[in-house]
């Protein structure tokens, strides 16, 4: 088989990583990719934006199977596209993406079936936002409605907060036209969760619940990162709160959709919070989370290629997955100064020892690799170094010995990814 996958961060070299372990698979590209992809898959030439390059790329070189790893390609319709040429890939349609794409879309959807979120408003007028805004008791989460790379939700701690962030979004456009709209919602309090299933209209395979850790300091202070880690399983996460994640939220989604005449097919993210009435959605993703891929992957001990082709060809029903026991730490090494500037073009050293240690796998996310072997820094988050052990406590030694010995001028990352965060982190972003 012959597989295309989309992206360049460390979620693409996960994938890569897994599906260059099954047997069926004769040939990788990836579009565009990393330092790390490049050693597993060989560079396609169209950037992840680039959909009919991506489409014609696919055609040219008799890709079977196209994976898309961000949400940009999926909501501009790539799987759309790749339907229309006959290609088969990996993702939801565009109507269907929009539960990534429009939060007015993905509220106003779990409002219609029932599925638990908080309670919320839409608004398209900045005026009328401030004025319901200041008859509020309650704190609030203001969110933009399109994609704002990540950017767009501000949580808020008081009125002069929520009223500055509609400012923001809708005065000011700080995420262009993302901010035509606003989903205004309780905040919620309690330790997050991230599910992400397999889905094919009815049918969904669960795969180990996971946590990442957005704040960029230890202790979960300081800003908003794209992730500084990740761990799965989720220490919270015991079979019967799983249980109800699928009965409560992953069914009634896949079910939901199907109704509404949009049926899912693709990675079905749900980012969730514990709270005291239980599991309530705080957004759909519609695609792999990025870096819990990088701890999920490790433990999955079924073929992704398999589960892959199960979900395109519709055999989802019958599939099986398998995860190892144990658990995984996947540890983000930054650049220094991010997630604010930071500098590029910074040789990577130590990258050799730990990946060939057992348990430990040195995903790239922000490097490129030059002719003469060096692998110099490319953005601000650089590696996911993660690790597998027998529990926490094995993985934590390992990935942390293997941080230890890898060496770039400014290198930063959180000392303390673990499950023990896990159970101090409010989830308050
Ligand atoms: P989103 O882009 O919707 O995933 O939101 C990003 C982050 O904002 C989530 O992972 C949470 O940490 C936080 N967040 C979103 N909605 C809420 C909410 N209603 N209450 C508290 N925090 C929230
Ligand atoms: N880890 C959060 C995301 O992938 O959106």
């Amino acid at each position: 088989m012959r597989v295309l996958v989309i992206g360049n961060g460390g979620r693409e070299h996960a994938l890569v990583w897994k599906i260059a372990q099954s047997p069926q698979v004769e040939k990788i590209w990836c579009a565009p990719g990393n330092g790390g992809t490049a050693l597993l898959a060989d560079t396609a030439g169209p950037e992840a934006d680039d959909l009919e390059g991506l489409a014609d790329f696919a055609a040219s070189n008799a890709v079977d199977l196209t994976i898309v790893g961000p949400e940009g390609p999926l909501v501009a319709g790539i799987r759309n596209l790749f339907d229309t040429r006959g290609l088969k890939l990996v993702g939801p349609t565009r109507e269907a993406a929009a539960l990534e794409g429009s939060k007015v879309f993905a509220k106003e959807f779990m409002a219609r079936h029932g599925i638990p979120t908080a309670p919320f408003r839409v608004f398209s007028d900045p005026g009328e936002a401030k004025r319901w805004i200041r008859g509020q008791d309650s704190s609030l989460v203001v969110k933009a409605d399109g994609l704002a790379a990540g950017k767009g939700v501000i949580v808020c701690a008081s009125r002069e907060e929520a009223l500055a962030a509609v400012d923001r979004v809708m005065v000011e456009r700080a995420f262009g036209a993302a901010g035509d709209r606003v989903v205004i919602e309780e905040r919620l309090e309690g330790p997050e969760i991230s599910m992400l299933a397999l889905v094919c209209g009815d049918d969904l395979v669960r795969l180990a619940p996971a946590m990442d850790f957005k704040r960029a300091y230890e202790g979960d202070a300081g800003p908003n990162t794209g992730g500084m880690g990740s761990i799965a399983p989720h220490a919270l996460a015991d079979e019967s709160l799983i249980a109800e994640i699928e009965k409560s939220v992953l069914r009634p989604t896949c079910r939901g959709m199907a109704e509404d005449g949009i049926p899912y097919e693709g990675v079905l993210y749900a980012g969730l919070m514990m709270t005291p009435s239980g599991p309530q959605v705080l957004e759909y993703n519609c695609r792999f989370g990025d870096p819990e891929t990088q701890a999920i992957l490790p433990l999955l001990g079924t073929d992704l290629v398999d589960l892959f082709l199960a979900m395109v060809d519709g055999r989802l029903g019958a599939a099986r997955v398998e995860f190892e026991q144990g658990a995984c730490i996947c540890v983000v090494v930054a650049s220094g100064g991010y997630p604010g500037p930071f500098e590029k073009g910074k040789e990577i050293a130590g990258l050799e020892d730990p990946s060939t240690e057992e348990g430990v796998v040195v995903f790239h996310a922000g490097t490129s690799r030059k002719a003469d072997g060096r692998v110099l820094t490319q953005g601000g988050r650089v590696l996911g170094v993660t690790a597998v052990g027998s529990d926490f406590d094995g993985a934590s030694r390992r990935v942390y010995g293997a941080v230890d010995r890898i060496r770039f001028e400014g290198m930063r990352f959180r000392r303390d990814i673990g499950p023990r965060v896990a159970e101090y982190s409010g989830g308050c972003a």
